[in-house]
Formats: C-alpha cells, structure tokens, sequence
C-alpha cells in the first residue's frame, strides 16, 4: 500500500469511529422514557445489567461535554450543551438529596434511572465520584462567569454552611472525607487510591478558585489546604524500586490480586486531573509507568501478541479477571486503550517532551486509536471490553465512556497537532 493509501484509510476510520461514537454517546444520555439528565453506563439490561447511572461515568462523560462547549463555535451546539449539562445538574442535586440520607452518604456510586439508590451490596463508598461531579460542575460554574452567567454560577456554589449548593456540597465532603478508605473506580479494592486522590485534589484546587470569586473566603482556604494534604500523601505512591505508580495504599478491604501493583487507573488519572505540575505527563513516574503498561499488555493478550506491529489493546490490570459479565479472565478494554492513546498525544503536546533515557513507547496515540476502531463492528459500536483472543466484543455494549473516552483522545490528539501514522 502506498503511504498516502495508508494515511487515506487511516483517516477514514478515524473519522467514521469518530461520527458513530458522537451518535452512539448521545443515545445513552437519558432513559428510555427519555428522561434527560440522566447518563446510562450501556443500554445493556442484562449480562450485565448497566442500565444504571454510575456518578463516576457520568461526571466524566459530561466533563467532556463541558470542553466541547469551551471549544466549539457553533451556538446551536453549545446551546444543546447548556441545556444537557443544566438536566444532569438537576439529576445530580437529586441524587446527593437521595445519598445524604444513606450510610455511603455523596460517594453513593450508582443510582437507578429514576434516582434511587442501588439496591444492592455494593462496594460503597466510591470517594471518585463526588470529586468528579463536582470538578465537572466548576469548571461549567467557571465558563459560565466568564460568559456573563453569573447568576448560574452562582447557584450552583451557593456559599452556606450547611452547604446548599450541589457543588458546595461535595466540595465539603471530598475536603473532611478524602483521607478515608473507599471503593477504587474499578469497584474491587478499598484503601486509599491514587486515581481518587488525583480527582479530589484538582476537585479542591479549582474548587477553592469558585470559592474566592463567590467570596467565601474561608472555605476557598481551607480547600486549598486540604488539597496540599492530598499533594503530599501524592508523593508515596511512586515506587522507584518497581519504576512505576500504584494505584492503591492502605488496602483495608477487597480483592488482594493486583501483586504487580501496575494499573492503567494511573494514566486515567493524569490525563484527567493531573494540574499544576502535580504528576505532569512528562513527569519520570508518569513515562515509566506508562511504558511498562504497554510492554506488559503487549505480550498478555493473544489478540495482541499475534499483531506485533500494531499498537496493543490495552486492560485495566494485568491480574484482572473480570470478563464484563463474570470472572472467566480479564480483556483489553476500550476506555483504557483510549487512555493510552489520550496520554502520548498529551506529552507530544507537552513541551519537555520525552527524556532520552526513557524507555520509548514505539507507537502513537493515533495507532492506538486506530487499533481501537479497527475492533469496533461495522456500524462503529463499541462494548466495554474486547475479547483477548478474538476482539469479539465483551462486556456491556455500547458503554458511555468508552465512547466518551474516544472522542476525548482524538480532541486530544488533533490539538497535539501529531502527523497521522507517525511514532
Ligand atoms: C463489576 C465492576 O464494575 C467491575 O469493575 C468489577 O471488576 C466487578 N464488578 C467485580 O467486582
Ligand atoms: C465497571 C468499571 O469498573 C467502573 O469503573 C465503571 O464505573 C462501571 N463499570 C460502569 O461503567
């Protein structure tokens, strides 16, 4: 194939994942008696059930909204997105009213579609989630000041103790409870997660950004001090002995199979919340630990080994034996491979750039993206996992973030201004 075929067919898939992800995603934000505000992690209402908002996935998918609202000129979308992000507000005061009263209080992690809680045992609490709703939200409370929105802005804060604003109200939850054990995003360990505490901390700082204009200078404060606690508590989970971040300390509960320590939740989290320096894609432990998540999945899935050349489907963990429906061995999932393909085109678009001493990652961001697409169907769906032999798709279809996830990396990717089919 010539080269100018090969970036031809490269972009057509691109471009074709792309328009069906922003199709697919846009089904799953309301029910199915189109109640809008509500962000359903699949459609899928059996094996297995995620019929169900989870506040993590959906504090994440409208996060993405928020940032197409920053950047995109064109007024009917941006008014659709005002309109979406203001239901899921609603949605959200909703469920902290509804939480507050449960012993899992805001880091409740999973409402039925009409807004109860889950009725099941479930690892509770997830501290991930208010910190994200509530990062979400100020970053949308910000743009709206500096659209002239105040008064919007306004209510969302809403500056009492107690704290009736809903973002208010998570902010005083993550800053008196981070330091507490909980549930990890993957909803198996409970300890002290770095993929949590990355959320909470850029949650307080912007937080405590919303609270100084709102005047609330006391709170602004103390946020900001509580996320200078979460900073330091943030340095010990480099582990230069093993050359890569762990995602967990203190483990008080759940599975004990993750030995190796290693877990793509790391990358998620510098993507999504890394901020001021604080772990930085460029940094030493962010390199490393993403060149041994690749070399480890590399050899780990037959779909994987048998494709050398192409970048690899990337998993959650290399011990993980959750299939998406039961426990017959863990697969590459597609939010993950994502994540691998949004952090290198995010350190491209950093300007330290890789350290020559650094062990290379021999693919771009793009192949990673195109690997993703290639396994999707023909109609462009895309489930949670891939099967680790065949790239059948496994687990919940269509799932939000995985979509979500997607169009995230090619925003990413398109800024950092990469060639197409280059390392
Ligand atoms: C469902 C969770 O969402 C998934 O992450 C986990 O691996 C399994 N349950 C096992 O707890
Ligand atoms: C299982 C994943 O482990 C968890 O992170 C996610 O929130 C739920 N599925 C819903 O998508």
């Amino acid at each position: 194939m010539s080269l100018k075929k090969y970036l031809y067919s490269f972009i057509t898939i691109l471009n074709f994942q792309e328009i069906h992800s922003e199709h697919y995603l846009l089904s799953n934000l309301k029910d199915n008696s189109g109640r809008e505000g509500v962000v359903i992690a699949s459609p899928s209402r059996s094996n297995p059930n995620y019929y169900y908002h989870w506040v993590r996935d959906a504090g994440l998918v409208v996060r993405e909204y928020v940032e197409e609202y920053k950047y995109t000129s064109d007024l009917s979308l941006k008014r659709d997105i005002r309109r979406f992000v203001q239901k899921w507000i609603q949605v959200e005061i909703e469920h902290q009213r509804t939480a507050g009263e449960s012993w899992a209080n805001l880091g409740e992690p999973i409402f039925t579609v009409d807004g109860r809680i889950y009725p099941h045992p479930w690892g509770r609490p997830q501290s991930d989630g208010p910190a994200i709703r509530a990062l979400t939200m100020t970053e949308w409370a910000l743009l709206m000041i500096q659209e002239g929105r105040e008064e919007d802005a306004r209510k969302l804060y809403g500056g009492k103790i107690p704290a009736e604003g809903p973002i208010k109200k998570d902010l005083e939850y993550v800053a008196h409870h981070w330091f507490e054990s909980n549930f990890d995003l993957w909803e198996e360990v409970k300890g002290v997660h770095f993929f949590t505490l990355m959320a909470q901390r850029i949650a307080l700082v912007k937080g405590a950004d919303l609270a100084a204009y709102m005047g609330d200078h006391g709170a602004s404060d103390y946020y900001l001090r509580q996320a200078d606690r979460i900073k330091s508590v943030l340095n010990s989970f480099y582990s230069a002995e093993k050359a890569h971040l762990i995602p967990t300390i203190n483990q008080v509960d759940g599975w004990k199979n993750k030995v190796s320590e290693l877990d793509t939740a790391s990358i998620l989290a510098i993507n999504y919340f890394s901020f001021d320096d604080v772990y930085s894609v460029d940094s030493l432990a962010a390199q490393n630990t993403a060149a041994q998540i690749v070399d480890v999945f590399r050899n780990l899935y037959k779909i994987n080994s048998d494709k050398p050349n192409l970048a690899p489907m990337i998993g959650r963990y290399s011990e993980d034996v959750y299939d998406g429906n039961g426990f017959s061995g863990g697969n590459p999932w597609y939010l993950t491979t994502h994540a691998m393909a949004e952090y290198l085109c995010r350190r491209d678009l950093s300007k330290e750039r890789t350290s020559p001493n650094l062990k290379k990652i021999p693919f771009s961001g793009w192949q990673f993206l195109e690997r993703s697409a290639s396994l999707a169907d023909s109609k462009g769906h895309f489930s949670e996992q891939a099967d680790r032999v065949t790239g059948e798709p496994r687990g919940a279809a269509d799932l939000t973030w995985s979509y979500a996830s997607y169009l995230r990396a090619i925003r990413v990717c398109k800024r950092a201004g990469v060639p197409l089919g280059t390392n």
